[in-house]
C-alpha cells in the first residue's frame, strides 16, 4: 500500500474478508464456475465459434489490403481491385453480423448463468439457521447477492469470451505478420517488452486502487443504509451536522481512491498509444528503408502498420480483463464459501410424521447456550398439555424468548429434549414443525406489500374470505375497510403508514389465518396503549381459543386467567402455578405482582 494511503484513518483492512485479491485465474474456482455454463453448452460453443470467426475476419483485412496494393494497384488492375474491395466490404459486413450475434449471445448466457447462481445462493441463504444470521450482518449477505454476483456477470459476459477473442486476434495478427515478413515482425514487436512492463505496473497499481474504491463504496453503502433507516434518531438528537461530517469523510476517501485509479488509467492509455505509435514509427523506418531498396512491397508495409495498430488494442483490453478476472475470482471465492457452508440445522433423513398435531409440548432437562458454554437456559423442564394456556414471566434477559426460539427450532439445544405430541422435534422436518406453530413477536415485521398479502404471506391456500375472516375475528376488519385501498393497501416499507398497534393486529390476523395448533405470543401487547390493549386482549382471547397457547408478558394483568404461569429467573424456572397459587406462595411472582399493582394504583 502506498504511503499516502496509509495516512487514512479508516484503512482498507486486508482481514475484512470482503476484499482479498488473489489470483486472476484459479483453476479450482474456474472449474466450478464453468459448471454453471453447462445448461448452455450449445450456446457457449456457438459463442466461441463466433469469436474465432470475428478474430479471423478482423485479422484478415490488413492482409487483403496488402493484396489490393501489391497485386492490383501496383499492376494497375482495375477489375481485380474492384473485386478485392468487394471482398473487403463483404468481410466487414460479415464481421459486423458475427460480432452482433456474439455480443448478444455472450450477454444472454451471462444473464442466464447469473440468474441461476443468484437463485441458488438465495435458496441456500434461506436455509441457514438463526445462528448464522446472528453472526452475519444483513449488509454483507446483500452484497453477496448483488455486488459479488454482478462482478461474475461482468466476467461471464465481457470477460471470458472476450479473452478468447483477444487471444485469437493476437494469434491471428502474429500469424499474418510472421508469414509476411519475420524480420519486420521482430522489429515491430521490439516494443512489446516495455509494453508488458508498463502493463504489469499499471495492473498492480490499479488493482490496489480498485480494491480501495470498493472498500469505501461498501462503507458508504452501509453508512447510508444505517443513517437513513435511523433518520429518526439522527433528527431527534440533532445529529444531522455530525452525520453529514462523518459522511463527508467517507465520501472524500471514496473520491480519493477513485481519483487514484483515474490517474493510473489516464497515464496508462497514452503510454500504450505512445508505444503503439513507436512501433508504427519503427515499421516505417526499417520497413520503409527495405521498401526503398525493393526488398519489401508497399502493400506489406501498409498492412504491417495496420497490424501493429490492431495489435495493441487487445493487449490493452487484456490488461483490463485481468482486473475483471481478478475481482471475479475473489467474488466467486466468497460466493462459493457461502454456498459450501451447510445450514447448521439439518432435517432428519427419516423424518417422523406429526400428522394431526394436538399441541402437547414437553421440555425435558433442556440446556442451551447461544455462545459456547455460556448457558442462558439451565435444566428447563415443563409440560404444556393440549389446549392449555400458559404464561412465562420473568425479568429482561431471563430466557423467555430463548425458550420459544428452541421450540421453533431456530436453534438447537445443547442438552435435553423438546417434544411435541411425544415426538422429539429433532425427528421432525423443520417445515412440519413450524407449520403447526404460530409465533407473534414484539418486533413486528411487515413486508412492503398489501395488507392482504401481509396476512396470507401470499399463501394461495388462504383465500380472500379467510383473510377477511381472520381480520374480523381480530377486530381490524372495519379499520382495513376504511383505508383508501382496503385490503389492497400497501403497508409501505417497514410499515410506517400504520400505527404500532395496527401493525401488531395485522400480525395477529396473520397468525390466525395460518390456524396453528400452537400459538406463541412474545411480548405481543407491550407496545400498545391501555385502550388498544383491551381490544388486543379480546383479540388474543379469540386467537388462543382451542389452541395450545404460550404468552410471554411483562404486564401481569394480561395473564391472570392463564391455566399456568411459569416464572423464570436467570435461565431457570423458579416457580410454577396459577395466579392464585403463586400469590399465596409469596415468591418472585407475588413480589412482581405487588410492585405492578401498586404502580397502577399509585
Ligand atoms: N441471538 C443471541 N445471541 C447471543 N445471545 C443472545 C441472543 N439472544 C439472546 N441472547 C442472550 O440470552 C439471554 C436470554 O435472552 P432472551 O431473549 O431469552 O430473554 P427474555 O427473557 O426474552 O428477555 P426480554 O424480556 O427482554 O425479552 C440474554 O442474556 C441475551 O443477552
Ligand atoms: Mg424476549
Amino acid at each position: 500500500m502506498s504511503e499516502e494511503n496509509s495516512k487514512n484513518t479508516v484503512e482498507p483492512d486486508e482481514n475484512e474478508q470482503e476484499e482479498v485479491l488473489g489470483k486472476a485465474y484459479d483453476a479450482r474456482l474456474m472449474k466450478r464456475l464453468i459448471r454453471y455454463l453447462k445448461p448452455y453448452t450449445k450456446w457457449v460453443v456457438l459463442a466461441i465459434a463466433l469469436t474465432v470467426g470475428v478474430a479471423l475476419l478482423s485479422t484478415v483485412r490488413p492482409y487483403l489490403t496488402k493484396i489490393a496494393i501489391d497485386d492490383y494497384i501496383v499492376n494497375k488492375d482495375a477489375q481485380g481491385l474492384k473485386n478485392i474491395i468487394l471482398v473487403l466490404l463483404g468481410t466487414l459486413i460479415l464481421q459486423g453480423l458475427l460480432q452482433y450475434t456474439m455480443t448478444y449471445l455472450t450477454q444472454w448466457i451471462g444473464q442466464k448463468t447469473i440468474f441461476d447462481l443468484r437463485m441458488e445462493l438465495f435458496r441456500h441463504i434461506q436455509k441457514f439457521s438463526m445462528k448464522f444470521f446472528d453472526k452475519n450482518p444483513v449488509g454483507r449477505l446483500v452484497t453477496r447477492l448483488t455486488n459479488d454476483i454482478e462482478v461474475l456477470n461482468e466476467m461471464f459476459s465481457s470477460g471470458i469470451v472476450m479473452v478468447f477473442a483477444d487471444v485469437f486476434i493476437i494469434g491471428g495478427i502474429l500469424f499474418f505478420m510472421f508469414s509476411l515478413s519475420w524480420q519486420l515482425t521482430l522489429i515491430a514487436l521490439s516494443v512489446v517488452f516495455p509494453l508488458i512492463y508498463a502493463t504489469v505496473i499499471f495492473r498492480k497499481k490499479v488493482r490496489i486502487a480498485f480494491r480501495d474504491v470498493r472498500f469505501y463504496l461498501a462503507k458508504m453503502n452501509s453508512f447510508l443504509q444505517e443513517h437513513i433507516s435511523g433518520i429518526l434518531v439522527v433528527k431527534i438528537f440533532n445529529k444531522e451536522k455530525r452525520t453529514l461530517n462523518d459522511f463527508k469523510k467517507i465520501n472524500y476517501d471514496h473520491t480519493k481512491a477513485n481519483k487514484k485509479s483515474v490517474f493510473y488509467y489516464s497515464v496508462f492509455f497514452p503510454v500504450v498509444e505512445l508505444i503503439g505509435a513507436l512501433s508504427g514509427a519503427l515499421i516505417i523506418w526499417y520497413g520503409g528503408g527495405e521498401a526503398v531498396q525493393g526488398a519489401l512491397t508497399i502493400g506489406i508495409l501498409i498492412s504491417f502498420i495496420q497490424y501493429s495498430e490492431m495489435f495493441f488494442r487487445p493487449i490493452r483490453d487484456l490488461s483490463e480483463k485481468y482486473n475483471i478476472m481478478q475481482t471475479a475470482m475473489a467474488s466467486s471465492e466468497r460466493i462459493f464459501r457461502l454456498l459450501d457452508r451447510q445450514p447448521v440445522i439439518n432435517d432428519p433423513l427419516k423424518p417422523a410424521e406429526l400428522g394431526d398435531c394436538r399441541g402437547n409440548i414437553e421440555f425435558r432437562n433442556v440446556w442451551f447456550a447461544y455462545v459456547k458454554e455460556d448457558y442462558v437456559l439451565r435444566d428447563i423442564s415443563f409440560k404444556i398439555n393440549q389446549g392449555e394456556k400458559v404464561a412465562f414471566v420473568g425479568a429482561t434477559g431471563a430466557g423467555k424468548s430463548s425458550i420459544m426460539n428452541l421450540l421453533c427450532r431456530f436453534y438447537d439445544t445443547q442438552k435435553g429434549e423438546i417434544a411435541i405430541d411425544g415426538i422429539n422435534i429433532k425427528d421432525l422436518k423443520q417445515n412440519e414443525l413450524r407449520r403447526n406453530i404460530g409465533l407473534v413477536v414484539q418486533d413486528i415485521f411487515l413486508f412492503s406489500d398489501s395488507i392482504a398479502n401481509n396476512i396470507s404471506l401470499n399463501n394461495n391456500d388462504i383465500s380472500p374470505e379467510k383473510i377477511r375472516e381472520a381480520a374480523s375475528i381480530i377486530g381490524i376488519n372495519n379499520f382495513i375497510d376504511k383505508l383508501p385501498l382496503g385490503y389492497g393497501q400497501n403497508v409501505k416499507e417497514r410499515g410506517v403508514t400504520l400505527s404500532q398497534g395496527e401493525r401488531q393486529l395485522i400480525t395477529f390476523a396473520r397468525a390466525l389465518a395460518y390456524d396453528p395448533k400452537i400459538l406463541i405470543l412474545d411480548e405481543a401487547t407491550s407496545s400498545v396503549d391501555t385502550h388498544s390493549e383491551i381490544l388486543i386482549q379480546k383479540a388474543i382471547d379469540k386467537l388462543m381459543d382451542g389452541r395450545t397457547s404460550i404468552i410471554i408478558a411483562h404486564r401481569l394483568s394480561t395473564i391472570q386467567k392463564c391455566d399456568k404461569i411459569i416464572v423464570m429467573h436467570k435461565g431457570e424456572i423458579r416457580e410454577t402455578g396459577t395466579h392464585q397459587q403463586l400469590l399465596e406462595y409469596g415468591g418472585i411472582y407475588s413480589k412482581l405482582y405487588q410492585l405492578q399493582y401498586k404502580e397502577s394504583f399509585a
